[in-house]
């Protein structure tokens, strides 16, 4: 196993990469606490990320993650899973490179498109051609994404499971 024993493992990657799911896995696995930072903002606003974006901007949202992932790296271990905009904030990313080890679930556009397409949860999608947004998005990000430290190629056939051993066995 490639993981400094001490450091939290920060799962990055496109939205439907599998990070919140296999992150899951991998807590219960390495049994150390799962950590999400969408849903700390989510259950500190008490509103739904849609909403946030909709009533304080992406600017306001993207604050409160850095915040919010910089006091659960704080603490003790865990595996914490963050949004797919996280790690494209340097400043984020210089915080997860001092206390963690970043986790690159890496994923190709259309699992990505598969996975997504069907839920209205995600305010960057929320565009006339979400598909054509995604593509954009995901175009922009994946240079910035294999700035981390660790990455695992994610695969429609594979289970939770496996890519969780996947990412131990890295
Ligand atoms: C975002 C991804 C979402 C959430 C927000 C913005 C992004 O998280 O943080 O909608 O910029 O890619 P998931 O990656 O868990 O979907």
């Amino acid at each position: 196993m490639a993981f400094n024993v001490k450091k939290s493992i920060v799962m990055v990657g496109m939205m439907g990469a599998g990070k919140t799911a296999v992150g899951q896995a991998l807590a219960a696995l390495l049994e150390v606490p799962f950590l999400d930072s969408d849903e700390e903002i989510v259950r500190a606003a008490n509103m739904t990320i849609a909403e946030i974006f909709e009533r304080d901007g992406e600017a306001f949202f993207r604050d409160r993650e850095t915040e919010v992932i910089g006091r659960l790296l704080d603490g003790e271990r865990a595996i914490l899973s963050t949004g797919g905009g996280a790690f494209m904030a340097e400043r984020n990313r210089r915080m997860i490179s001092e206390r963690g080890v970043a986790v690159l679930l890496r994923a190709d556009l259309e699992l990505l498109w598969n996975r997504v397409k069907h839920k209205d949860t995600r305010p960057l999608l929320r565009t006339p051609d979400p598909k054509a947004t995604l593509t954009e998005i995901y175009d922009a990000r994946v240079p910035i994404y294999e700035l981390a430290d660790l990455a695992v190629d994610a695969h429609p056939d594979y289970t939770i499971a496996q890519m969780a051993e996947a990412v131990i066995n890295v």
